[in-house]
């Protein structure tokens, strides 16, 4: 009897996510899932529709998916448009006149003065020392285990990213007695950064937000280390000015006074910095390490591209352009998990779009308008097959039939964000060392479920297997 062998169809690996709702929610239950997880609340439209002109608590909201309203709202109009009022209610408490919370004049003089640190030549500058303290960090994996052992990714990466803005920024010089900084930031951020009921009200700022109570002793606590940082650094600028570092930190310092910043916003610019630098990248490497986990053969592409490179000397600065499948799996990971899960605007005055089949789109003074990553990095017109991770679509043959504003991870317009070139250049760094010592492989506990906090986060540990790899 003869049989017939079928190669079977290899089925994509879809990482976990909420499955989209066919139901609206009720009332209670949207603001039970807004407080809980966001990521949850989405139903079949957001997935599906080019926008939604919606209801949310009384004010009027437009979920933009379409690449062109998107690229309205953010760039072509965006004189039009300011930080949305539930955003800045979170945020702006902890932030106050940092980059990422400032508005119009004091935004444009920040982002001016603080841009040359960030030119993609400068932020490359960085390059050995994102190596140095990536290589530092896999010592101490190799300290722990000689073979393997399990670990919880989650925090590791937070760690690792620490010590590389912490390095990179500040040159190692941040003043704390505690042995934990990116446990201590990681706490600031959940006790602060997050959506309480009165922000759901719109009550103004004063009205005590009792989820965050926990979190003002904390940040008390940040400023008291940020002063303390600048205080020292101040001190070395006056009795040693040639030995002081050029860092970001001596910049700001420097910008301080006429047409600079005050020293306000320097202190609120070192505590966003030290907010939106790393826990955005560890996030997303993060989940680029346990997506990776499940596609082996684009695993070993990678560990093949890696062991290629480093062994041709190339320095690390040019791993970013000769490493195209380190960088298209964390694009990918980033694509499904975009660590700035909803970028938020608000129309100051009456505005209207049209679409290119001719639609209306009338967008009122007022109006919330929420471009998320979340929804249009998923969406069922946009992709193919948009729930699996995929990463050859970013591979350079591939990459042009991605939309410039259908792939968001960093925003787009004069508020993209500033650590872009920084962020991937430290991500294909950190990773490249990582697995070129180590291979990562899921565990019977690694099932992460993504929550929108500040950024896309598992909502437990993420542990996984770190075993050395043969050579
Ligand atoms: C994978 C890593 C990162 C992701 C996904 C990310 C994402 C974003 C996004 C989406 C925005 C725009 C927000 C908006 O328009 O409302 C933003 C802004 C910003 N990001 Fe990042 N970020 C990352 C890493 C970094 C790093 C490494 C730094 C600093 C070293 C940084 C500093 C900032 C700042 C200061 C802003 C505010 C810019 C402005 O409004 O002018 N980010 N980021």
């Amino acid at each position: 009897m003869s049989m017939t062998i079928r190669a079977q169809a290899v089925e994509p690996f879809e990482p976990p996510a909420p499955v989209p709702r066919t139901m609206p929610p009720s009332r209670l239950e949207i603001i039970r899932t807004v407080l809980r997880n966001p990521l949850e609340l989405w139903g079949t439209p957001s997935y599906t529709l080019p926008y939604i002109d919606t209801k949310f608590f009384g004010s009027r909201t437009l979920i933009v998916n379409h690449p062109g309203l998107i690229r309205h709202v953010l760039v072509d109009n965006v004189a039009n448009y300011r930080m949305a009022v539930v955003r800045q209610l979170i945020l702006r408490p902890i932030l106050r006149d940092g980059l990422l919370t400032a508005e119009g004049e004091v935004w444009k003089r920040s982002r001016k003065a603080i841009s040359p640190v960030f030119t993609p030549r400068h932020a490359k500058g960085f390059a050995n020392q994102m190596l140095a303290k990536s290589m530092e960090f896999v010592e101490r994996y190799s300290a722990a285990a000689q073979t393997s052992f399990e670990t919880d990714i989650s925090a590791d990466m937070t760690d690792l990213t620490f010590e590389i803005l912490s390095e990179t920024l500040f040159s190692g010089e941040i003043v704390s007695d505690s042995n934990d900084m990116s446990g201590d930031v990681d706490r600031l951020l959940h006790a602060m950064g997050r959506v309480d009921p009165m922000d759901l009200l719109q009550a103004p700022s004063w009205v005590p937000r009792l989820t965050r109570i926990g979190g003002t002793r904390v940040l008390e606590k940040f400023r008291k280390i940020v002063l303390d940082t600048m205080e020292k650094r101040r001190a070395r600028m006056h009795t040693e000015p040639n030995l002081v570092p050029q860092d970001f930190l001596t910049l700001l310092l420097q910008l301080s006074g006429a047409g600079g910043l005050s020293d306000d916003e320097i202190e609120d610019n070192i505590l966003t910095f030290i907010g939106a630098g790393h826990e955005t990248t560890a996030r997303a490497l993060a989940w680029t390490l346990y997506c990776v986990a499940n596609v082996p053969d684009f695993r070993m592409a990678m560990e093949g591209e890696i062991d290629r490179v480093i062994a041709s000397g190339a320095e690390p600065v040019q791993w970013l352009d000769q490493m195209p499948h380190v960088r298209a799996a964390f694009e990918e990971a980033m694509r499904l998990y975009p660590p700035a899960p909803s970028i938020n605007r608000e129309a100051i005055r009456d505005d209207v779009w049209m679409a290119p089949d001719g639609d209306r789109v009338d967008i009122p003074a007022g109006m919330t308008v929420l471009v998320m990553p979340w929804t249009l990095h998923r969406h069922e017109t946009l992709w193919d097959r948009p729930r699996a991770y995929m990463p050859q679509r970013f591979l350079p043959e591939n990459r042009d039939r991605i939309d410039r504003y259908q792939y968001l991870p960093f925003g787009a317009g004069p508020r993209i964000c500033i650590g872009a070139i920084f962020a991937m250049q430290e991500a294909v760094i950190a990773l490249a060392v990582l697995m070129q010592r180590y291979r990562f492989d899921v565990t019977a506990e690694s099932h992460p479920w993504p929550v929108q906090k500040l950024t896309t986060q598992p909502r437990d540990r993420l542990p996984m297997l770190v075993s050395a790899r043969a050579h």
